[in-house]
């Protein structure tokens, strides 16, 4: 995402105009025209789906503020409101949550400095989105914006990846190449997973963070780089230095500034504003109409606990507009999360127990949670990588919970 100056109705047709002008002069083009014109239209594409994406943020505002008469709501509304007055580039949608206001607000902030970011929050919460909205309205928005997810690439490639390499600095070098770190020279760096990032990896990471230098792997020059450093975990990055998992000096330089994006269960408030907001997407792109939520389907959905927070209710607004016809309900939900399956018989197996209140919920979550669990293995024939991606869950996370439930993977093979 490039953004050279904030996009305005404008500027954009202005644009269509110049290369209307530049078509109508010309009596053949060459390929590097056709190339240049293409360019120009990506360009102009790019800016119209950034201004729809602000209409339809702007449009989900107006109407909360329609729906939220109460003078607390509005106060807050208002918070919104002042964003986008300032002229805020926020290319999604959020509601009125104050966590999360409180957390653009800060990125809001940020962005105007050189200084690291660090994003903090569970899978699928926004951290990539709002990293970009960082670099979006920072000064350098014309540059680029390099996304890197450290948790993707073994450790050996990882290092010439970030920094670069000289030509046969290891096997299979053939030739110079160029780091990431260099190709976001005065822009934005991305780094995904930081808590991936191996150890040795982490000392180079610091030298940069200091004082802008990285050496290309094989060589002894240094090379200096004006790198803005937005990181991201999923994971409790306090916690892994404290278990010397993590550099301390390396976590106090990333967390400058640290915020911490909100799980979707607890800003339960803004699902609708999402639901909304990727019905309208998921017709565009799918290029079908827009589908209405049957009541049970809304309900299910406002109470569902989404483990794949935002990203997995995305998803099924996806599935459901491929599949439903004009209304979608329960039936169109994926199987492992359909209400049907997940009926625990926790609270049966209660009645004839005699325990607390707290003991009956703890117990209650975790048969659900186990039965959720057996259920959704079943649907994927014992696969914990796919179930993995499917929870937009780490996998071994996903393991160490099917460990501590007694569930065994290769049991579920042949169901
Ligand atoms: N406020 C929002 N409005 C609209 N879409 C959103 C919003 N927040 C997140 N999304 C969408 O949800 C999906 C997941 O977001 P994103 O990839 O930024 O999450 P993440 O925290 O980086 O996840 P992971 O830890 O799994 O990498 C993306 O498609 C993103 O565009
Ligand atoms: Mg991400």
């Amino acid at each position: 995402m490039k953004y050279f100056f904030t996009p305005s109705y404008a500027r954009t047709l202005e644009k269509l105009e110049i290369i209307r002008s530049s078509l109508r002069w010309k009596s053949e083009l060459d390929y590097t025209g056709i190339q240049n014109i293409l360019a120009q239209i990506n360009q102009v594409r790019e800016e119209i789906i950034l201004l729809a994406a602000k209409e339809r943020f702007r449009q989900g505002i107006n109407d909360n503020i329609d729906d939220n008469k109460d003078f607390g709501s509005n106060k807050r509304s208002s918070r919104k409101q002042a964003l986008l007055d300032r002229n805020f580039i926020f290319d999604g949608v959020f509601g009125d949550n104050e966590n999360l206001l409180e957390m653009l607000e800060i990125a809001e902030k940020a962005a105007r400095t050189y200084l690291p970011v660090l994003i903090e929050g569970e899978s699928g919460t926004g951290k990539e989105l709002l990293a970009k909205v960082i670099h979006a309205n920072s000064p350098r928005a014309g540059e680029s914006f390099v996304s890197v997810n450290c948790g993707a690439i073994t450790p050996t490639l990882l290092e010439s990846e970030l920094f670069g390499h000289v030509k046969g600095s290891f096997t299979g070098s053939l030739k110079d190449r160029k780091g990431k770190f260099e190709t976001a020279h005065k822009g934005t760096i991305f780094l995904d997973e930081i808590g991936e990032l191996p150890k040795e990896s982490q000392v180079k990471l610091l030298r940069v963070l200091e004082n802008g230098d990285i050496q290309r792997v094989g060589s002894d020059e240094t090379i200096y780089v004006d790198t803005r450093i937005i990181a991201a975990t999923n994971r409790y990055l306090f916690q892994m230095v404290k278990n010397k998992k993590f550099r301390e000096d390396l976590y106090y330089r990333l967390s400058v500034i640290s915020l911490t994006l909100p799980p979707l269960r607890e800003r339960k408030d803004e699902i609708p504003l999402l639901i909304d907001y990727f019905c309208t997407e998921a017709a565009e792109k799918l290029d079908k109409s827009r589908i209405t939520l049957s009541p049970r389907l809304r309900h299910f959905l406002m109470n569902h606990s989404f483990r794949g927070n935002i990203r997995e209710l995305r998803n099924i607004i996806y599935r459901i507009t491929c599949l439903a016809d004009d209304t979608a309900d329960l039936r169109h939900l994926p199987e492992v999360i359909r209400p049907e399956l997940s009926d625990s018989n926790a609270h049966d197996n209660l009645k004839t127990k005699n325990i607390s209140l707290d003991e009956a919920r703890k117990s209650a979550s975790d048969e659900a949670e186990k039965k959720y669990l057996e259920d959704s293995l079943k649907q994927v024939k014992g696969n914990v990588t796919t179930l993995a991606k499917y929870l937009n869950m780490n996998r071994s996370y996903l393991q160490t919970l099917l460990k501590k439930r007694g569930i065994k993977p290769r049991d579920f093979k042949s169901v």
